[in-house]
C-alpha cells in the first residue's frame, strides 16, 4: 500500500515498505581461510553471516550501505562447537544461543551466560542466532555481553595475518564498536569456568517476559572463601553506551561476607556508575531507579545459592527429536541472482533461482510457490514465518535464501499426507484454535517441532514454546488447548 504525501501529493512508499539492500552474491565457504580469502577480495562491500538474524534486519532497513556481499560462516566444519577443559568453556562462533542453553556445563559452570542466552528472543530466533554475532553487534542491550563481561571471558580474533585473542571487555571500543579489524573473524569466545568456589547469575528486565531487548540487563560473578568474598564481576547493560563492569561494587563486596549491607554498597554502586538515556523503552530515571533493585536482587540470589531458582526443567528448543543443534553441512554454495538453489523442499527437490538477494521466507513464497508461510514482520518477531531448517523451526524472514542450497525444508504444506491432516492441524480444528488464521500455519510449525521434543508439555512449557509466535487476535487459550489435545493423543 502506497501513502499519499500531502505536501508534494505524490506516492511514497513507508520507511518499512521500501526494499531493503540487494545483495548481488551469496558465498557459502568450507574453509575458514577461504572465508578469510573472501572478505578481503570484496573488502567493505562484504560481511559475515553467522545466523544472520541481526545482519538481515539491518539489510532490510537499509543500515549496511555498500554490503552486497554476503559471506555465511555456516559450512565451515567445527565452529559451532563448545570445547570444554579444565579452566573453560570454549565456544565457536557458531555456537547457538539455544546450543548454550541444552549445554548441562554452560549451565552450571557459566551460569550468567546460559540464563541470558536463555532471554535472547524466541526458541527460533535462538536456533539461529549466535552468541558471537550478539557481541559483534555490540549494542549495549545485548543480553551476553554482560553475562560473558561478568564471567571473565575473552576473544580469539582470525585474520589473514594470524590470530590474537583479546580480553572482552578490550573488544568494545564504544557504542556498537568493536576492536575488529575489516577482514577479521571472531573464531572463538573463550570462558573460564565457574568451578567450586564461584557463583553467578544473570538478571533481564524487557517491556515483556520474551520477545524483547533489555531495558536493562545485569550478570554478577561473585568468587567465595568460605564465606568471604574474594573477587566479583558487575557487568550491566542497557545503562551506558557499551555494556560496563562496576569495579566500584567489587570494591564493596571483596573480603567481607555477602551480607545486607555489603549487598546494599554494591547496588548503589552499579546505580552510580550507571549514565543511562531516555529513549522509547524506558526513561533514564527509571533505568537508574531499577538497576539497584535488579543488583540487590541478583545479589540477594547468589547470597543464598538461589542463582538457578528460575531455571526451567526442559526450556523447549523446538528442535524436535532429530536435531542436536549443530546443522549438517551441505558443502561449499556461491550464489548470485542468477545460480538456482536446490532444497528438499516438503520432500520434494525444488530448484530455484533468486536466492542471492532473498530471505528463505521470500524465496519459499516467490521462487517455490509455497504461500501457506506467512509474512506478518519480516524481522522475527512475530514468527507467522516459521518453518523447519535440517529439523530446527527457525523464522524463514531470517534466513538467507542460500543457506537452502542442499538442506531440508519444511513447511505447513508438508505436514499433511495423502490429505490427512496432521494431527496437530486436527486439534487446531476441533478445538477452533484458529481465527483469522493468518498467524497459523507458523503456530501448527513451532507447535509440531514442541510436541516431537516434549511430548506432554504443561502449560509453562507451551507458552515458553510459543514465545516466538504471536496471534494478533489473540485466541491463545484455545491455542494451547489445542497444543495440549494433540499431546494427549499422541
Ligand atoms: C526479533 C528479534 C529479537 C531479538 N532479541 C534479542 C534479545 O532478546 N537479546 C539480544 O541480546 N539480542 C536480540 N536480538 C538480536 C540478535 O538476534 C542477536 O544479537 C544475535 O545473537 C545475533 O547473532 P547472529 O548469529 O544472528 O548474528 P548475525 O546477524 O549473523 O551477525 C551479527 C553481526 O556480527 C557479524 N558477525 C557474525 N559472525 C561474525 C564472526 N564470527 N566474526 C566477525 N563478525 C561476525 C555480522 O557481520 C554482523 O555484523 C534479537 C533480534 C531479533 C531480530
Ligand atoms: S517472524 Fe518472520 S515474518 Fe514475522
Ligand atoms: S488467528 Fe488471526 S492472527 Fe492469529
Amino acid at each position: 500500500m502506497a501513502v499519499t504525501n500531502e505536501s508534494s501529493g505524490s506516492h511514497e512508499l513507508h520507511e518499512i515498505q521500501r526494499a531493503g539492500q540487494s545483495i548481488s552474491l551469496y558465498e557459502a565457504p568450507t574453509s575458514l581461510a577461504r572465508a578469510l580469502d573472501l572478505l578481503g577480495e570484496y573488502g567493505h562491500r562484504a560481511r559475515p553471516v553467522a545466523g544472520g538474524t541481526d545482519l538481515l534486519v539491518e539489510l532490510d532497513r537499509g543500515a549496511r550501505p555498500g554490503v552486497d556481499v554476503l559471506v555465511d560462516l555456516g559450512r565451515i566444519p567445527g565452529l559451532d562447537e563448545i570445547v570444554v577443559d579444565d579452566q573453560s568453556i570454549g565456544l565457536g562462533p557458531l555456537v547457538t544461543h539455544n546450543q548454550v542453553v541444552a549445554s548441562e556445563i554452560c549451565r552450571t559452570e557459566a551460569t550468567p551466560l546460559a540464563q541470558a542466552c536463555h532471554e535472547v528472543g524466541s526458541p527460533q530466533l535462538r536456533n539461529r542466532a549466535t552468541v558471537a554475532g550478539n557481541i559483534v553487534t555490540a549494542s549495549p542491550a545485548n543480553d551476553t555481553i554482560s553475562a560473558l563481561l561478568a564471567l571473565g571471558a575473552s576473544v580469539e580474533l582470525t585474520s589473514a595475518s594470524g590470530r590474537r585473542t583479546l580480553p572482552l571487555d578490550q573488544f568494545f571500543t564504544g557504542f556498537r564498536a568493536t576492536a575488529l579489524n575489516p577482514g577479521e573473524l571472531v573464531t572463538r569466545i573463550i570462558v573460564p569456568r565457574l568451578g567450586a568456589h564461584a557463583r553467578g547469575v544473570f538478571v533481564k528486565l524487557g517491556l515483556r517476559r520474551a520477545q524483547a531487548i533489555s531495558v536493562v540487563h545485569l550478570a554478577a560473578v561473585v568468587e567465595f572463601d568460605g564465606d568471604t568474598v574474594t573477587d566479583s564481576r558487575i557487568a550491566v547493560g542497557s545503562v551506558a553506551p557499551t555494556v560496563i563492569l562496576v569495579p566500584e561494587a567489587r570494591a564493596a563486596l571483596v573480603s567481607r561476607t555477602l551480607g545486607a549491607a555489603e549487598i546494599e554498597a554494591a547496588a548503589r554502586a552499579v546505580v552510580d556508575a550507571s549514565t543511562p538515556i531516555d529513549d522509547l523503552r524506558a526513561p533514564a530515571r527509571y533505568r537508574s531507579d531499577v538497576v539497584g533493585t535488579m543488583a540487590r536482587r541478583a545479589l540477594g540470589a547468589l547470597a543464598r545459592g538461589e542463582e538457578l531458582a528460575t531455571w526451567p526443567d526442559h526450556p523447549p528448543l523446538l528442535w524436535g527429536s532429530g536435531f542436536d543443534g549443530s546443522y549438517p553441512n551441505h558443502g561449499e554454495a556461491s550464489i548470485d541472482d542468477g545460480t538456482p538453489v536446490t532444497a528438499s523442499v516438503n520432500g520434494r527437490t525444488v530448484t530455484a533461482a533468486g536466492a542471492a538477494s532473498s530471505n528463505l521466507l521470500d524465496w519459499l513464497r516467490d521462487e517455490a510457490g509455497l504461500t501457506g508461510v506467512k509474512e506478518g514482520c519480516a524481522e522475527g518477531e512475530c514468527g507467522a514465518c516459521t518453518v523447519h531448517l535440517d529439523g530446527a523451526a527457525v523464522m524463514a524472514c531470517l534466513v538467507p535464501a542460500g543457506r537452502a542450497q542442499g538442506a531440508e525444508v519444511v513447511t505447513i504444506e508438508g505436514l499433511a499426507t495423502d490429505d490427512v491432516l496432521h494431527p496437530i492441524q486436527e486439534a487446531f480444528v476441533d478445538c477452533a484454535a484458529v481465527q483469522c488464521g493468518f498467524c497459523t500455519p507458523g503456530l501448527v510449525m513451532a507447535s509440531v517441532k514442541l510436541l516431537e521434543e516434549i511430548p506432554d508439555p504443561d502449560r509453562r512449557q507451551v507458552t515458553a514454546a510459543l514465545a516466538g509466535n504471536l496471534c494478533r487476535c489473540t485466541g491463545y487459550n484455545a491455542i494451547h488447548a489445542a497444543i495440549q489435545q494433540a499431546g494427549e493423543s499422541s
